[in-house]
């Protein structure tokens, strides 16, 4: 018997079913799981999916620790260039510049630093200071930092420095010795800073200044001012390490990148251009974000590549479809304008030095040996920006042109359809389509059944999904819960084992929004949440709830035939793993009571009943949460309410395994042995 602390009555199925009812016996489902007959599953089936949503690429995952590190904006009209991120250290002026000779055509604008006019300025060193993306982590070890200046300047050296935004203190700091260029010239300055004192907090700020006197015309010209803190296998450029580490530990299979809504850009022109976020930073004009701030980029289609490479993830590459958000889309007679745009991508990536993009990578960029790409989905959510027009366009000309090229020359691609089968799309074999269900638990729990009815024509990518509003109705902008919660984490884990029992249907599956900033938000349904301090980075319960089914992929299902009770309160799914090991993968909701649970995989019961061998193992691993089903994992309060428990189990006569599953429970049974 479970009891919950009840919220506003919205569990109000959970109240009726655990307040009144008095204990009986245990509910009892004996299940016998027969050794063959099963069906083939997705190698890929649990990955991740990323595009810089609210600051969890540039300010999240992507290392860079400078906001607004050179003034870009994507798009003007949306975005005005700004100051944002900066201020004056000893009395220097700042303002904002489009010279007429810029860093580079793509970052127009630069930082024009005054001295001051008063008469001890001579003395003085004056410079500017960021406050990063909210604060900045400021350990001892080595931080890796550039910045470019214009302007005659006179003095030996720059200064750079990192200190505490509260009380002035300096944790370290590095002279970089000025060189000699004509003040026209643009020059780049490389520097390593390593701090002596670890910051007690992130409140820092991280500072560049110079000798006053030093500088002939008064003022010096900055831009594209970048610091990194080591970087997930050290990678130049490269992506945060605790957050790199966390995603590692879900033993994800791809990455579906860039988008998202960020793939389609705000309009026409604003797409996520592939090729405007390659090479050189300086190269780089960033984009006008669609989460309300521009991008820089840094985090660009190369920095990606590597990211799966990284984690030995299959990209899951999404190509523009020729669709914004606001609706804009191309018509029929400039489809090919975005055909073009993803065969040159794909040509980027898979190409050898030999073709003109590949050369590009192989000679320009370095990176010699070309990438594989597997799978290639086309726009994002097109069902939705364009309304019925832009979705009749997708069916009508803008998916078949994809179609079209794509079969002519990368036939072995896995295109997918950004709808689903769902979504009313006939998708034309052999593509694939993508389902985003962010639903209420309850309605997570009854798509449990969704894909059996399903053909394995229709193959289907979750490119997203999530709990995201408490059962109870109150609707897509009424309250989110403020951060993933326990009941909506089990009720995913149902849609998951629903998903695994059709794995020959569907190519895999991820939780979107994988991360999220604390500083920056208003979606709150992430599976990692983080800010500028590190002891802040906090795994959801729907991270261990994914993890622990995500960690022991089936790649054939086993057919299940029960002897007592069946599938509802309990839910499951039977299959061999990669290692050939027997598993089991259960959760329970809406349960009165906890469940008797007898497992019998009959492929082991010849090996038991011969006395020379010893009984079969397994461990046991099952997910509990806190006593009211609303409870989370709170960044601040760094509590986990999920507690994991793990019980080796020797199975009895016939290979059969019993345990114990409470209500709201999510449960792996995995055999030691063959
Ligand atoms: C859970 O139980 C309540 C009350 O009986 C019911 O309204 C709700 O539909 C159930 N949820 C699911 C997913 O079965
Ligand atoms: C330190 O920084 C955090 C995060 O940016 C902020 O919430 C907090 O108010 C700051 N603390 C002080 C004392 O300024
Ligand atoms: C990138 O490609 C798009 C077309 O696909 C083009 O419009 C744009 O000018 C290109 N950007 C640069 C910097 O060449
Ligand atoms: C499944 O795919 C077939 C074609 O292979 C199609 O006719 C059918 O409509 C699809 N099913 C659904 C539910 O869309
Ligand atoms: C699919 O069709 C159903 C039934 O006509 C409708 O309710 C739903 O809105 C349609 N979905 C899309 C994305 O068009
Ligand atoms: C992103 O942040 C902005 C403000 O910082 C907010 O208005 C917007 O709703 C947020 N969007 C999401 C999806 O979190
Ligand atoms: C295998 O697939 C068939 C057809 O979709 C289905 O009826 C059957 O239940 C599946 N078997 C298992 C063990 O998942």
């Amino acid at each position: 018997m479970v009891h919950f602390h009840l919220n506003a009555g919205l569990w109000a199925a959970l109240v009726a079913l655990t307040s009144l009812q008095s204990c009986s016996a245990d509910k009892r489902v004996d299940l016998i799981v027969r050794p063959n007959g099963g069906n083939v599953s997705s190698p890929i089936m649990y990955g991740l999916m990323h595009e810089d949503i609210n600051n969890s690429g540039d300010g999240g995952i992507y290392a860079e620790l400078i906001r607004n590190r050179a003034f870009q904006s994507g798009d003007e009209s949306r975005y005005p260039v700004t100051l944002d991120g900066w201020s004056p250290v000893e009395g220097a002026k700042l303002s904002l510049k489009k010279l007429s000779k810029p860093l580079s055509s793509a970052l127009p604008y630069s930082m024009n630093v005054a001295v001051p006019s008063s008469k001890d300025k001579k003395a003085r060193k004056v410079g500017f200071a960021n406050d990063g993306y909210w604060g900045m982590d400021v350990r001892k070890q080595k931080y890796t930092g550039s910045f470019y200046v214009k302007g005659a300047y006179q003095g030996k050296s720059f200064t750079a420095s990192l200190q505490s935004a509260l009380t002035g203190e300096v944790f370290g700091t590095t002279e970089v010795p000025a060189k000699k260029k004509a003040s026209n010239d643009w020059v780049k300055y490389d520097f390593n800073l390593t701090p002596f004192k670890a910051a007690r907090n992130s409140n820092n700020t991280f500072a560049i200044t110079f000798d006053a006197a030093g500088a002939k015309d008064g003022s010096l010209d900055f831009n594209l001012i970048s610091l990194f803190p080591p970087t997930y296998k050290n990678r130049p450029n490269g992506l945060r390490v605790d957050l790199m580490e966390a995603l590692a530990a879900l033993k994800p299979k791809f990455l579906r990148f860039p988008g998202g809504n960020m793939l389609e850009g705000n309009t026409l022109p604003t797409w996520w251009k592939w090729n405007e976020t390659i090479g050189d930073l300086k190269d780089r004009p960033g984009q006008s974000g669609v989460w309300g701030y521009p991008t820089t980029s840094g985090l660009g289609l190369v920095e990606y590549m590597q990211w799966a490479d990284d984690l030995n993830l299959e990209p899951i590459l999404a190509v523009w479809g020729g669709l914004a958000l606001d609706g804009g889309e191309l018509p029929e007679s400039r489809i090919d304008e975005a055909v073009q745009s993803a065969l040159d991508e794909m040509e980027f990536l898979t190409g050898d030095a030999s073709t003109h993009w590949g050369g590009i990578r192989a000679k320009i960029l370095g990176h010699k040996r070309p990438w594989k790409i597997r799978y290639v989905e086309i726009g994002n959510e097109d069902w939705l920006a364009g309304g019925a027009v832009g979705y009749e366009n997708y069916k009508r000309y803008r998916f078949p042109a994809f179609f079209k090229a794509f079969q002519e020359k990368y036939p072995k691609v896995q295109l997918i359809a950004s709808p689903s089968v769902f979504d009313n799309m006939t998708i034309p074999k052999p593509a694939a389509g993508d389902y985003h269900p962010y639903l209420t638990p309850d309605n997570m729990v009854k798509a449990f059944n969704k894909f059996d009815a399903l053909s394995r024509d229709n193959l289907t990518l979750i490119g997203e999904a999530a709990s995201t509003h408490p059962n109870g109705g109150i609707g897509w902008d009424g309250n989110l819960m403020p951060f993933p919660w326990w009941g909506g984490s089990v009720a995913e884990a149902i849609f998951l084992l629903g998903l695994e029992r059709n794995g020959d249907k569907v190519i895999g599956t991820t939780y979107a929004p994988g991360l999220r900033n604390l500083n920056r938000w208003q979606w709150s349904m992430t599976q990692i949440q983080h800010a500028a301090d590190p002891a802040l980075t906090t795994l959801s319960t729907s991270y261990h709830v994914w993890k622990l089914l995500g960690e022991t992929a089936i790649t054939k299902t086993l057919p299940i035939t029960a002897k007592a009770g069946g599938i509802d309160p309990l839910f499951y799914v039977a299959g061999e793993t990669e290692s050939g090991s027997n598993v089991f993968k259960a959760a329970v909701y809406n349960s009165t009571e906890p469940i008797a649970v007898s497992v019998q995989f009959a492929g082991l019961a010849g090996k038991v009943k011969q006395p020379a061998k010893k009984p079969a193992t397994a461990t046991l691993t099952v997910l509990t949460g806190p006593a009211n089903p609303y409870g989370y994992n709170d960044p601040w309060k760094h509590n986990n309410v999920v507690k994991e428990t793990k019980t080796k189990l020797k199975a009895k006569e016939g290979g059969t395994f019993s345990f114990t599953l409470p209500q709201l429970s999510v449960a792996v049974l995995e055999t030691d042995s063959k």
